[in-house]
C-alpha cells in the first residue's frame, strides 16, 4: 500500500471543517483591521530564503526541499511566508499604494525536520504582515490581532513572551560580550554549551543544565543593551499591550529560527502543546526588504502554525451541512424517473437548496433510513417522469405532488417563498 510521505498527513473533511472555521475567524478579524489576503507561489528561487532567511539558519542549512528545475535553476518549496510576501511588495511595486500595506495568508509551507506531534513537514500557517510603517503601533496592533485570532479558536493556555533585538549592529556587538563572557566561565559550562559558543552564544539562555544556568543568570541581557531609539521604541509597544490589558512576560533570552528581525520579537507559546508549544511569533523585520532589493521599508509580522492552533484549541462543535432534500425514486429499474430525479436535485440546487441525489442504487426504505442519517428535511421520491411524493422527515407527513412541484413546495414549508 502506498502511504503519505514521512511527515504529511490527509486533512479529512472533520478537519477540514474546523480549518474553515480557523479561515472564517482569520478573515473577520483581520479584515476588520484592513489586511487583504494574498496569496504566493508554492516555489521560489532558492536565493530568496538564503538571502531572506538567513544562510546561517537551521532552515536553510538543512530544513529547505531544494531542486533543480530543469533548466539549471534552483527552486525550493516555501519554507516560510515573510520573505515570499516582500518579493512579491517589491516586484508589484506596493510601495506606491497608501503605506502601510497590511496583507495575510493561509498557505502549505515545507521544511523537512524530524516529524512529531505538532511538527510536520507539509505545515500550514496563517500569517500577517503590515509593510511601510515603523510605529510601535503596528507591533501591537499585530500582536493583539494574534491574541484575538487565538482566543477565538479557543487556544488554551497562551502565554506571550516578548524582546526586542534592536539593530543588527547593536546585536553584533553584544554578541562579541556574550561571547567573551562565556569564555571567561568556560569551565563553569555544560560540554554542549561550550563547544557552541563561537557558533550560537545565545543558546546558553536555553541550557537546562545548573552550571550552565548559575552563569547566565550573571549574564549580560541584550535588552540592557538596545539604543536609546529602539528601547523607546520597545517601551511604546509595551505600553500599547499594556492598555490592551495583554498579559506578557518580557523575555531577554527569546530567539527565533530566523535572522531578518530588528526591534521587537515574539512568541505565543501554549501549554496545551508537548515539546512543541510555539504556537505563533513573529516581529519585526526593518532591513528585509532593502536585502531582498527594494527600498528601505519598515515592516512586522507574524505567523502561526494551523495544527498547532488546532491541536491546542478547543474542540469546536462541527454542525453537519444541512441537507434540504434526498431525491431518490420509488423504482430502480425506471430510467424516465432516474433522469427526472437528477433534474430535480440540479434545479433544486440551483433554487438554493442542499439537495443530494440518492447514487448508490439503494432500496427505497434504505434509502429512507439514509435520509435520517444525513439529517435531510425532505425527501423527494420520484414515481415517474411527471409524479413525485414528498415526505417530511420530521413530520412523517408525505404529499403527492407533480414533480416539477417539489422544489416550490419544500420552499414553502420553509416559507421562503
Ligand atoms: P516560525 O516561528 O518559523 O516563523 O513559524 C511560525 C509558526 O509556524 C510556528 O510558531 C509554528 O506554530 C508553525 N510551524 C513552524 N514550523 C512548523 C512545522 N514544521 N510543523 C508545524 N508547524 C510549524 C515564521 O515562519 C515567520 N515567517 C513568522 C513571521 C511572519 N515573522 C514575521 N512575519
Amino acid at each position: 500500500m502506498i502511504q503519505a510521505p514521512k511527515g504529511t498527513y490527509d486533512v479529512l473533511p472533520p478537519d477540514a471543517e474546523r480549518r474553515r472555521v480557523l479561515e472564517s475567524h482569520a478573515s473577520r478579524i483581520l479584515g476588520a483591521a484592513g489586511f487583504r489576503r494574498i496569496e504566493t507561489p508554492v516555489f521560489e528561487a532558492t536565493d530568496l530564503f538564503a538571502r531572506g532567511v538567513g544562510e546561517a539558519t537551521d532552515i536553510v542549512q538543512k530544513e529547505m526541499y531544494t531542486f533543480d528545475d530543469g533548466g539549471g535553476r534552483s527552486l525550493t518549496l516555501r519554507p516560510e511566508g515573510t520573505a515570499p510576501v516582500c518579493r512579491a511588495y517589491i516586484e508589484h511595486g506596493m510601495h506606491k499604494q497608501p503605506q502601510p500595506v497590511k496583507l495575510w495568508y493561509l498557505s502549505s509551507f515545507f521544511r523537512a525536520e524530524a516529524p512529531q506531534r505538532g511538527r510536520y513537514r507539509q505545515f500550514w500557517q496563517v500569517g500577517a504582515e503590515t509593510i511601510g510603517s515603523a510605529s510601535p503601533a503596528v507591533d501591537a496592533e499585530l500582536i493583539v490581532l494574534l491574541a484575538e485570532l487565538l482566543d477565538a479558536m479557543g487556544v488554551k493556555g497562551t502565554r506571550l513572551r516578548l524582546a526586542s533585538l534592536g539593530t543588527p549592529e547593536t546585536r553584533a556587538e553584544y554578541r562579541r560580550e556574550l561571547t567573551d563572557y562565556l569564555r571567561a566561565h568556560e569551565s563553569e559550562l555544560a560540554a554542549e554549551v561550550r563547544d557552541r559558543i563561537e557558533l550560537n552564544p545565545m543558546r546558553a539562555f536555553d541550557s537546562g543544565d545548573p552550571g550552565t544556568q548559575r552563569v547566565m543568570s550573571g549574564a549580560p541581557k541584550l535588552l540592557d543593551r538596545l539604543e536609546a531609539d529602539d528601547a523607546s521604541h520597545f517601551a511604546q509597544v509595551q505600553e500599547l499591550l499594556d492598555r490592551a490589558e495583554l498579559a506578557y512576560e518580557l523575555d531577554p533570552t527569546l530567539v527565533r529560527g530566523l535572522d531578518y528581525y530588528t526591534r521587537t520579537l515574539f512568541e505565543f507559546t501554549s501549554d496545551a502543546l508537548g515539546a512543541q508549544s510555539g504556537v505563533g511569533g513573529g516581529g519585526r523585520y526593518d532591513r528585509l526588504i532593502d536585502q531582498l532589493g527594494g527600498q528601505p521599508t519598515p515592516a512586522g509580522g507574524w505567523a502561526a502554525g494551523v495544527e498547532r492552533i488546532l491541536l491546542a484549541g478547543a474542540e469546536q462543535p462541527i454542525a453537519a451541512d444541512p441537507v434540504d432534500v434526498l431525491v431518490t425514486v420509488s423504482d430502480r429499474e425506471d430510467r424516465a424517473a432516474a433522469i427526472t430525479a437528477f433534474e430535480v436535485s440540479r434545479r433544486a440546487r440551483i433554487a438554493g437548496l442542499a439537495a443530494q441525489l440518492e447514487l448508490t442504487g439503494r432500496s427505497l426504505k434504505s434509502a429512507l433510513k439514509h435520509a435520517d442519517r444525513i439529517s435531510a428535511r425532505y425527501v423527494a421520491i420520484v414515481n415517474d417522469e411527471r409524479t413525485a411524493s414528498l415526505k417530511n422527515m420530521d413530520s412523517g407527513e408525505q404529499v403527492e405532488v407533480g414533480s416539477d412541484a417539489v422544489i416550490a413546495t419544500i420552499l414553502r414549508g420553509s416559507r421562503l417563498v
